[in-house]
């Protein structure tokens, strides 16, 4: 099961705010898995007809920008030796070393805060790059309820006490109603009870400061399953993503697009679960 959907950060006790940090072992810090081709081929794509969705820069992240590349290259040599790691000169350095990961890659670098300064994203789950360059870790997390009272302060302090020596990785996730990585609007579909239409996605994120330039890197890497493969793969998965949905506060089933979903969902989640036990 591990080989198909990697993580399903789903608990026991209910869904809860939390920054989730765990230590990263650098030798896997960028995945690769069977998906790897058609995410790269998704990228040209998106880069040959939607760059400015998918890439955004100033000139305050550049140099952070080309030790991430370097990063990279090293990092696949050593750790996944075989994979290319060829750039086209003509390429911004972080979009260089975004088509040669299945990750999104954004670089953030600390003036009067810590600000988004260089990014390619091609698989953002309905935000906006373009909105977020240049701004503070606040505030592009400003739409998200209780951020700001729960995660602000230890998110910037964890910022500034990074180090070279010991990168992070934290897990999200949400259930969406369409399968594509590339959302960059909040466009939603009616809300309808079919397992198969509904996608529990999981972002695996790393945070490493680059030792030169003390620029801080924040990956993202996509994973995407329907919530029946889910059911099929995982034991007592409905149950565990009834009991977070049930206990998402209000205004966070808001953000993420979940009012009334539990209730659409329950019958076909439990069926499902017992289906799974015969
Ligand atoms: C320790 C570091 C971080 C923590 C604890 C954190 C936490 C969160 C949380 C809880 C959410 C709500 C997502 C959800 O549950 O659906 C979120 C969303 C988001 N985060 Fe972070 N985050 C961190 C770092 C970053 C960084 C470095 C970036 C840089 C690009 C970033 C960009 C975003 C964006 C764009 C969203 C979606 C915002 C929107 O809906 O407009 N995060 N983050």
């Amino acid at each position: 099961m591990e080989a198909v959907f990697p993580y399903v950060p789903l608990e026991e006790r209910g869904w809860r705010m939390a920054m989730g940090l765990r230590p990263l072992d650098v030798a896997k810090w960028l995945e690769v898995d069977a998906k790897r081709e058609a995410e790269l081929e998704l990228k040209r794509r998106l880069l040959d007809a939607s760059y400015d969705v998918v890439v955004a820069t100033n000139p305050e992240g550049d140099d952070a920008s080309r030790e991430l590349l370097d990063e990279v290259r090293a990092n696949l040599a050593t750790h996944h030796p075989g994979l290319a790691t060829e750039v086209s000169a003509g390429d911004h350095p972080v979009v260089a070393a975004s088509r040669l990961v299945q990750e999104d890659l954004c670089v953030l670098v600390r003036s009067d805060a810590w600000r988004l300064q260089a990014a390619s994203v091609c698989f953002p789950s309905r935000w906006s790059l373009v909105t977020k360059i240049g701004t503070t870790l606040d505030d592009i997390h400003r739409p998200i309820p209780f951020y700001d009272d729960q995660l602000a302060s230890p998110t910037n302090s964890f910022f500034d006490r990074l180090r070279p020596e010991r990168s992070f990785w934290r897990l999200n996730w949400t259930l969406i109603d369409n399968a594509a990585l590339h959302q960059p609007t909040m466009k939603r579909n009616p809300l309808q009870s079919d397992l198969s239409r509904w996608f529990f996605r999981v972002e695996r994120q790393t945070l490493r400061r680059l030792a030169r330039s003390g620029g801080v890197v924040f990956t993202i890497h996509n994973y995407v399953a329907s919530a029946k493969e889910m059911c099929e793969l995982h034991e007592d998965f409905g149950a565990l993503l009834l009991r977070s949905l049930d206990s998402t506060p209000g205004p966070m089933q808001d953000y993420k697009g979940w009012r009334g979903v539990a209730d659409e969902l329950r019958t076909a989640l439990s069926d499902a679960d017992v289906r799974r036990r015969q």
